[in-house]
């Protein structure tokens, strides 16, 4: 089964993703924590695409494009996957497309998280991360026990650079622009399934499970 997440930063494609693995056994491919992971070990393409994340812009497609199309040769992949982050603009949904279509494949689903841009701020705003196992907490909704440590691992927890408050606003700018346009063309092809993520993480998660088992 392949599964697109797709929708505004902070709408829950990051959280919705870790319980279709643990439910589906499908690997997450997640271009952001991919990103994320360059910029930590140093590595040229973390150098690349450092600033352009920090300040919420889209890394550009090429990079992407190398990214996807490695991740999905991987053994792993070869019974479906969860990906969340991408496509993120037509030419990278077109491109993907193609890849698919050379070898016979389709996307199954294309799940678009519906969401108002003040409740996103709000979950963004308050999501804290753990620098060494990778959680992800909110200070309003699932907050650790300590304010500080991770309740799991111990590891610090600390706000993404990309969710300070001005940044989250040119994302959400770069999401209408260039996101938000997938959802006609994966209504097109008739694969888009609306979601209501503004519904607590429980419910939401059962509403969309109710569409993968229908
Ligand atoms: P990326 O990492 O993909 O970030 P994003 O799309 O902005 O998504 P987020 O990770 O911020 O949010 P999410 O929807 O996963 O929400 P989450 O589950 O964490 O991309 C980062 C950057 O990388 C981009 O800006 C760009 O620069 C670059 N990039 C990545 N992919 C790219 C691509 N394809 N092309 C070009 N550039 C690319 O939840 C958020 C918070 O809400 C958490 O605190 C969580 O606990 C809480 N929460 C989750 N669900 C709920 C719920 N139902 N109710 C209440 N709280 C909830």
């Amino acid at each position: 089964m392949k599964i697109i997440l797709l929708g505004p930063p902070g709408s829950g494609k990051g959280t919705v993703a870790k319980k279709i693995h643990q439910d589906y056994n499908l690997p997450i491919i997640s271009t952001g924590v991919i990103l994320r992971n360059a910029i930590s070990n140093g590595s040229e393409l973390g150098k690349k695409v450092e600033k352009i994340m920090n300040v919420g812009d889209l890394v550009p497609d090429d990079l992407i494009l190398e990214i996807i199309k490695e991740r999905m040769m991987q053994d792993d992949c070869l019974g479906g996957y969860i990906l969340d982050g991408f496509p993120r603009n037509t030419r990278q949904a077109v491109a993907l497309e193609k890849m698919l279509e050379e070898t016979s494949q389709n996307i199954d689903y294309v799940f678009y998280f519906k969401i108002d841009f003040d409740e996103i701020v709000k979950r963004l705003s308050n999501r804290r991360v753990c620098r060494q196992c990778g959680l992800n907490y909110n200070l309003i909704t699932n907050s650790p026990k300590n304010k500080n440590k991770c309740d799991t691992c111990g590891g610090e927890l600390f706000q993404r650079e990309d969710d300070k408050e001005s940044t989250i606003k040119n994302r959400l700018n770069v999401y209408n622009e260039q996101t938000f346009p997938l959802k006609v063309f994966y209504e097109n092809r008739k694969l888009l399934k609306i979601v209501d993520a503004s519904l607590n993480e429980k419910d939401f998660y059962e509403l969309l499970r109710a569409v993968l088992k229908s």
